[in-house]
């Protein structure tokens, strides 16, 4: 299984029309949160509608899971803690969304809110423990906005703007995967990383960068590998082996991403 995963498109058209360019070369499209931007002139309902038509265009070519950030907080709870209910809602229309698990092959995904209080983060720890019975021997991949806190994928260049719960949860379910953003700095600056290593668990966090091209992190599963494309670079990760330090540059393109290999077609017909 071939995934490409992204995060913080932050409301960067350019960086979906690429996205929508590139997402039948995979399996499974992954966006980790932060879709808007709340900074921008436009308003945040206009941005979450123009957003709902890109995801629209590409979950007619691959799976799309995605979760919130907190840039993508549209409204409040019966207690009155932010959630994104947009994000919620795009389950009802074929994407994987914020509340959700999803198995593809031997892969189970459990797709977590951004929690901003406590019901959210109880109905969390909740979904975690019935898809950890989910689980089966499969593999187990989260995605979750925050990456774990102590983590140089979550390390802005003075200090860790990780959560410190999805660290305990992450040393208590041991997941094999956890895909997050969050940090925009952490894979450029000095100890911090697009990737870690907690235990058993592998960390991303593919980073937020300007233009057009999204840094981006592809994992393909059957060959253990996962590389990190931006513009500081390209680096790869073997999933079979320890993390090491540092991290060799990529410097030639591994021949299984670049032969013609493509997915199989999941355009409905
Ligand atoms: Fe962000």
């Amino acid at each position: 299984m071939r995934l490409l995963v992204v995060a913080d498109l932050h409301y960067g058209l350019p960086k979906y029309d690429w996205l929508a360019s590139v997402a039948r070369n995979y399996d499974l499209l992954v966006i980790a949160g932060d879709h808007l931007d709340l900074s921008s002139a436009v308003d945040f309902r206009a941005q979450s509608v123009v957003v709902g038509k890109y995801l629209d265009r590409l979950k007619q070519q691959v799976p799309v899971l995605t979760c919130s950030g907190n840039h993508d907080l549209d409204s409040r709870n019966a207690e009155g803690e932010k959630v994104a209910s947009w994000v919620r809602a795009l389950s009802s229309e074929g994407i994987s969304a914020d509340g959700d698990s999803f198995v593809l092959d031997d892969t189970l995904f459990t797709i977590c809110p951004w929690w901003d209080g406590p019901v959210v983060r109880a109905d969390l720890v909740d979904q975690i423990r019935i898809d950890a019975g989910k689980r089966d021997g499969r593999r187990w991949i989260w995605v979750h906005h925050a990456p774990p806190n102590e983590s140089p994928t979550s390390w802005n260049g003075s200090r860790s703007f990780g959560d410190a719960e999805v660290r305990e949860w992450i040393e208590e379910f041991s997941p094999d995967i956890v895909l997050s953003g969050h940090v925009h700095q952490s894979p450029f600056v000095k100890d911090g990383s697009w990737v870690d290593r907690i235990g058993t668990t592998w960390v991303f966090n593919a980073g937020h960068q300007y233009g057009a091209l999204p840094a981006h992190v592809i994992i393909d599963t059957d060959r253990q590998s996962a590389l990190w494309f931006s513009a500081a670079g390209a680096q790869e990760v073997r999933l079979d082996q320890p993390l090491r330090r540092p991290i060799p540059e990529l410097v030639a393109l591994p021949s299984w991403l670049t032969s013609a290999d493509p997915a199989p077609d999941r355009t409905p017909g």
